[in-house]
């Protein structure tokens, strides 16, 4: 089997990527799309596994989905061993894109729901990155992309409140840090900071009139896709971007410009 991928044989690690309408799922068939193999990653696991037929159908690519809870260390070392046992190629790029919203008001937040959302958000983040890194820095090739949220840069504003902006505020803080630290090993740690996404994040807590008046609300009269969100995160972690390294790539529409 080949696996080329222009720059090389490499698998891209997406974790939240089962969910059918969700960026990390369009980020995976965009990776296998360029070639990539691909490992989906989600606490989802059937959802993950169903998910990663549907990509491998589509491009006859290298993909594999396993359960994984990015909040749990052992359940990602789980996942590190399954793909060294695999047929998919080392891992060369994760994309951090498990997270949950909250739009719970700051006095109504309770520690569970602050430790859940950061849990999720930003450890969540921390944790896969120290899983795959090793292997990027032992193979030479390596990109993280990152997901924060315009939530972080504007203080709220959509949709989620205080502990979604300040897990993903800390989203930021993580990627400009390692960036630096793992730049002379050649990797590179970038996040996106996208504004409204239509996406099933805010399922159950929204409605089509809230929708329609979040995409109103941003310059372009649209809410974001989950292929654009892709589009962005497969070039990251390309040859091409490999001196991109610990930016916040505000991806909104217009929303939020600066
Ligand atoms: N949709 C938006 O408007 C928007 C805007 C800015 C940032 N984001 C961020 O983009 C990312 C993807 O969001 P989405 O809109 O595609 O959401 P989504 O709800 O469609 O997908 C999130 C995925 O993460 C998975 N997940 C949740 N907890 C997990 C855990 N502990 N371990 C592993 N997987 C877990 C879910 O099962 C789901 O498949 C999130 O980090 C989100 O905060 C989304």
């Amino acid at each position: 089997m080949s696996y080329q991928t222009g720059i090389g044989q490499r698998t891209a690690v997406v974790t939240g990527a089962a969910s059918p309408r969700g960026i990390g799922f369009a980020t995976a068939r965009r990776f296998a799309a360029e070639g990539w193999a691909v490992a989906l990653l989600d606490i989802d696991g059937p959802g993950a596994e169903a998910a990663a037929d549907k990509i491998a159908g589509e491009f006859k690519a290298p993909v594999l989905g396993l359960a994984a809870d990015v909040t749990d260390q052992e359940s990602l070392a789980r996942c590190v061993e399954a793909l060294a046992a695999s047929e998919l190629p080392p891992v060369g790029a994760l994309a951090n894109i498990a997270g949950v919203a909250s739009p719970t008001p700051f006095l109504e937040v309770d520690l569970e729901e602050w430790n859940r959302v950061v849990g999720i958000n930003l450890t969540g983040t921390f944790l896969a990155c120290q899983a795959f890194l090793p292997q990027m820095i032992e193979n030479g090739y390596g990109r993280i992309v990152n997901m924060s949220s315009v939530s972080a840069q504007q203080g709220g504003g959509v949709f989620s409140k205080t502990p979604y902006s300040a897990a993903k505020a800390g989203v930021l803080g993580l990627t400009r840090s390692l960036a630096r630290e793992v730049a002379p090993h050649g990797i590179t740690v970038n996040a996106l900071s996208p504004g409204v996404v239509d996406t099933d994040i805010r399922a159950g807590a929204t409605d089509e009139e809230n929708e329609a008046r979040l995409a109103a609300a941003v310059p372009m009269g649209r809410q974001g896709t989950p292929d654009d969100m892709a589009a962005l995160v497969v070039f990251l972690s390309s040859e091409d971007s490999s001196y991109i390294t610990g930016t916040t790539q505000n991806i909104n529409g217009g929303s939020y410009i600066a």
